[in-house]
């Protein structure tokens, strides 16, 4: 049963594992163990996780793979992935190293603007706000010199104020929408000082200028980011698509059958761009970026045309064969995570120190890899198969199978179809 506390936050770690232990582990005997045997030995970098977040009790291991073979533009990458799912990585892999003989992975970084937003009400006469704004934006851009002059000695800053008429959806509800360039930082406290402090001025101002009075709600950046835009593309022959078994017209065809399918079915265009994101949300975790701002942006512009689709685009013109992607992506290469987790700058040490336009070629690379493999699996052999080869590790954990009994299972299954009932009748085979 859940016990509600107070002062919580101020216990110690240990204090906080007891209270844990005592309200909601009590049955579990080595609940503690558990717990503390993901700690790290090297204090100084436990203490770094622990102050990642809050109340932190111990650290939740993810698995870090790489996929190799990727050539983007003609470079070659090998990309780092963080994921508890199988065959992801492996999926990945196989798609790299059946496009590195296919002219590679194409990309290009369309746009980088991000967008912040003050929203606020105005009672009063739409005409009045709008003189006041252009008296006012000069002055909102000055008085957030201080945040931006570091940014702008680099090349980015604000790019623009505008006001936005609201009222039409909500009554009296107007926006100060802004656009900025962020360079290789993600942006978000940039973006929000910026905003904090055009709020601040804007309101200040219109005290003494305005009529009524101007009521700021909030000031925040927005994930939805379709201005910070990237492609990436692969294209053959689509003969030089054949593969053991795989007539290549067949193949593609079907292949561009199953996307357009995706195009306009949202109940599949859902599991479509789940596969995508299998490849995207792995590398943006592994280079430390965040991934619930990359999802929220990302399906908002799977919807952007009023009906979820799929974020992905296929198709056979004078016998070649191409397939697309262009997806919204704020990511940073410096500050946050970036520059504090020993993986993070690990894992963008193995990227070749990308900058943050690179970074968002090789995530979209990585998300257009992931769909190839899924879809090339789906419309040939099945999703199962592939997808079960790689989970028969897990269900031979969940059996606590010995090492010896692992190595005569993975024979088996070499000329077997892997299936949760045939792994178990193999393992009570043995066993017996
Ligand atoms: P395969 O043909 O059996 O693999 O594919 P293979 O043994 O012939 O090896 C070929 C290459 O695949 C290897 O080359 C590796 O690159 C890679 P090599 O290294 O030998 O030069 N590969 C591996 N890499 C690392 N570890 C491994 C490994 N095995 C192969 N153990 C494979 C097997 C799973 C790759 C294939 O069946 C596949 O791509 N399946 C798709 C799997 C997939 O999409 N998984 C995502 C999870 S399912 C899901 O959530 C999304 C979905 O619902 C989305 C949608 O509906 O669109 C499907």
């Amino acid at each position: 049963m859940s016990v509600l506390v107070s002062g919580f936050s101020k216990l110690s770690k240990t204090e906080k594992i007891d209270w844990l232990i005592k309200n909601h582990l009590s049955d579990q005997k080595n609940a503690k163990d558990i717990l503390t045997q993901y700690w790290n030995s090297d204090q100084k970098l436990q203490q770094l996780h622990d102050e990642f977040i809050e109340n932190t009790v111990s650290n939740y291991y993810l698995p870090l793979g790489v996929a190799p073979n990727f050539v983007i533009n003609d470079k070659i990458y090998t990309i780092p992935m963080t994921i508890e799912e199988s065959s992801v990585v492996a999926a990945a892999s196989k798609a790299a190293k059946f496009w590195q003989t296919r002219g590679g992975f194409k990309t290009k970084v369309i746009a980088t603007n991000k967008i912040g937003q003050v929203h606020f009400t105005y009672p009063g006469a739409f005409s009045d706000l709008e003189d006041f704004f252009k008296n006012v934006k000069s002055k909102l851009i000055l008085d957030a010199k201080p945040i931006t002059k570091n940014m702008e000695k680099r090349g980015g800053g604000i790019l623009d104020i505008q006001l936005k008429n609201k009222t039409k959806a909500l009554d009296n509800y107007y926006q100060l929408h802004a656009t900025f360039e962020t360079l290789d930082a993600m942006g978000a406290n940039f973006i929000n000082s910026c905003l904090e402090q055009f709020a601040k001025t804007f309101k200040a101002e219109a005290e003494a200028m305005l009529p009524m009075p101007v009521t700021v709600i909030m000031s925040i950046l927005s994930n939805y980011v379709p201005e910070c835009l990237v492609r990436a593309e692969v294209s053959c022959n689509v003969e030089d698509l054949a593969e053991k078994d795989i007539d290549p017209n067949t193949f593609a065809e079907t292949f561009v059958q199953a996307v357009k399918i995706a195009e306009i079915e949202p109940y599949r265009a859902v599991t479509h761009n789940k596969g995508i994101m299998n490849g995207i949300d792995a590398v943006v975790l592994a280079t430390g970026n965040d991934f619930r701002a990359v999802e929220a942006g990302i399906h908002a512009y799977a919807a952007k045309d009023g009906q979820y689709s799929s974020l992905t685009h296929a198709k056979i013109e004078n016998g070649i064969f191409t397939f697309w992607m262009e997806i919204p992506l704020a990511l940073g290469t410096v500050g946050g995570l970036t520059s504090l987790h020993p993986l993070v700058k690990l894992a963008l040490q193995i990227l070749d120190q990308p900058n943050s336009k690179q970074l968002m070629q090789i995530v979209a690379v990585a998300g257009l890899a992931q769909n190839f493999a899924a879809l090339r699996s789906l419309t040939t052999t099945g999703i199962q198969e592939g997808h079960m080869k790689m989970h028969l590790m897990n269900i031979l954990n969940q059996f606590n199978a010995t090492e010896n009994e692992k190595t005569q299972i993975i024979e088996h299954f070499k000329t077997n179809i892997v299936t949760h009932s045939a792994v178990v009748e193999a393992i009570e085979n043995i066993r017996q």
